[in-house]
């Protein structure tokens, strides 16, 4: 074993872990709220800043880039350090980059009710906005990369090439999507039109999803669940073929979202190709998660950190069983516009994602604060049911919903006579809007939960100290 003097940057860790939380909490209860605005529209109080259409981008981006992405800071930074062994090479960097992302959350939070939008989905903020994104973006792979040339170990750990993957993907994306001529201080115009404007949205769109919402969480999944099982990942070998599998194909499918648009129909029918073929390394990768467990699946009894990774993992097969399915052109001419979308959307988001980023949160928070465990068990387990039932209910909901809009809205007479009108569709689905408000309103109550553990784990922790570098095995010590 190979020892050296030396401490791990835990602080940006905490401070990004805790605001994944805070801004859990925001992000969701804005999402309640359009829920509730869909059921009773007299909620946006004819206030032009509360209006459906604001708020609706203010949720999305509320929830991937405050929320997802604070879980994706805190683990990668995290995971970095403790698989190289070593510091992040610069303390200043990392504020940086954390009171750098504070204030794009911030401008969002203003910008988005203001109505202030480029009207791209995902990457409505305006362009000063923009590019203080890509600063702190840059500052961010400095950071990462800079610590992964710096290790102390040959090796450098698979999570770590999904979360390399996802910064290098988004850093591509973002630049690419946001090309744009400004005109004001908070209006611009993109410099593509037409459908090339549309399919270089949904090729931002898609892999928004492929490298944030999937790639970044995969190395998650990679550090979390070997490490709160007590176990090495299934197959190393099979991380490796997942990895290169996945970001080779997922950036040929994005046109599975202008399916009958008018994208050339090649395009259309290559990107259908594609989204089938992802399934195989979605679900090669899943499986390797799941099996990390063979030998010890007794412990999902016991300990509902696994209980929540786990889980998360089965929705992601789900979701990742669904996209391709819903890519299939006939499939898609139902399911396309109808809530089956947003059924689809949300057990990605609230089950997959949401679920590792949690599990993730609740096995790393404690060791930081030098504790063994949080400070309650039991209102994990409570949280993880809470949670679970959640997002069952919004998800079953909106299923339900979306093939009965699809098929009301195709129906027609002998006469060739459409058989139901819009607001017949409209009014068959205001119940199941009412099932799913109820499921984001318990997913939400179990947020506040963890909010509530989080507090009481930090009061119970001892005075928060630097940790040691661990040592090194001598064999596997970079020369
Ligand atoms: C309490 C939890 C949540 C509730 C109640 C909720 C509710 C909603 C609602 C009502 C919509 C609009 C649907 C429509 O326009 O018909 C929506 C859209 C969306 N939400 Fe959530 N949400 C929640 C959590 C999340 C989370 C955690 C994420 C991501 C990590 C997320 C990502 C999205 C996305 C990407 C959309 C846009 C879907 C699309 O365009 O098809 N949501 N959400
Ligand atoms: C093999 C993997 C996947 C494939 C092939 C896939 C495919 C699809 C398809 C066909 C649509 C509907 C497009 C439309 O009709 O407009 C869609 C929408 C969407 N999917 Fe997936 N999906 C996959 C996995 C996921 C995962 C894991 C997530 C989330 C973590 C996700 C998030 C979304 C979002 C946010 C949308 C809505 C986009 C919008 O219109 O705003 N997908 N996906």
């Amino acid at each position: 074993m190979q020892s050296v003097q030396g401490t791990y940057n835990d602080k940006v860790v905490r401070q990004f872990a805790v605001m994944t939380v805070v801004w859990g909490i925001v992000g969701m209860a804005v999402g309640v709220l359009i829920a509730a605005q869909l059921y009773w529209p007299a909620l946006n109080f004819d206030l032009p800043w509360l209006s459906y259409g604001r708020l609706r981008p203010l949720h999305t981006n509320a929830v991937i880039f405050a929320f997802g992405g604070s879980a994706l800071f805190a683990t990668s930074l995290h995971v970095v350090q403790r698989t190289c062994h070593v510091r992040l090479i610069s303390d200043r960097l990392a504020a940086f980059v954390f009171w750098g992302w504070q204030l794009v959350i911030l401008l969002a939070a203003i910008t988005l009710p203001l109505g202030l939008t480029q009207g791209k989905e995902y990457a409505e903020l305006e362009w000063p906005v923009d590019l203080l994104i890509t600063v702190v973006w840059v500052a961010y792979g400095a950071l990462f990369f800079g610590t992964i040339v710096k290790r102390r170990v040959k090796h450098i750990y698979v999570a770590n090439w999904f979360y390399g993957a996802y910064i290098i993907a988004i850093a591509l994306l973002h630049i690419v999507n946001n090309l744009a001529i400004p005109v004001g201080l908070g209006k611009s115009y993109s410099i593509y039109s037409g459908a090339v404007d549309a399919m270089v949205q949904w090729w931002y769109g898609h892999n928004a999803v492929g490298f944030l919402l999937t790639a970044g969480f995969l190395g998650m999944m990679y550090y979390f669940v070997p490490k709160q099982a007590g176990r090495p990942i299934y197959s190393y070998r099979l991380s490796i073929v997942h990895f290169w599998a996945l970001i080779a194909i997922y950036m040929w499918a994005g046109p599975h979202h202008l399916l009958y648009t008018a994208l050339p129909d090649w395009a259309q029918s290559l990107g259908m190709v594609f989204s089938l073929i992802l399934l195989a390394p979605s679900w090669g990768g899943a499986i390797n998660g799941v099996m990390t467990l063979s030998g010890v699946w007794y412990k999902l009894r016991t300990d509902p950190i696994l209980k929540f990774l786990i889980v998360a993992i089965s929705f992601y097969m789900i979701a990742t069983f669904e996209g391709p399915m819903m890519s299939i052109k006939t499939v898609n001419s139902l399911s396309h516009y109808t809530d089956w979308t947003v059924g689809h959307v949300h057990a990605g988001a609230l089950g997959w994602v949401a679920m590792i980023s949690i599990g993730s949160i609740y096995s790393l928070l404690p060791r930081l604060l030098g504790r063994e465990q949080m400070y309650s068990i039991k209102a994990i387990d409570l949280h993880f049911w809470m949670h679970t039932l959640g997002v069952v209910f919004y998800i079953a909901s909106m299923w339900i919903a979306g093939v009965m809009q699809g098929l009301m809205w195709r129906a027609t007479n002998d006469d060739g006579t459409l058989t139901y009108s819009f607001v017949e569709a409209l009014a068959a689905t205001y119940p199941y809007y009412l099932i799913r408000l109820f499921g984001g309103l318990l997913v939400l109550a179990g947020m506040f939960v963890m909010a509530w553990n989080l507090v009481r784990t930090y009061r119970a922790a001892p005075a928060i100290a630097e940790q040691p570098l661990l040592p090194v095995d001598a064999s596997q010590v970079r020369a």
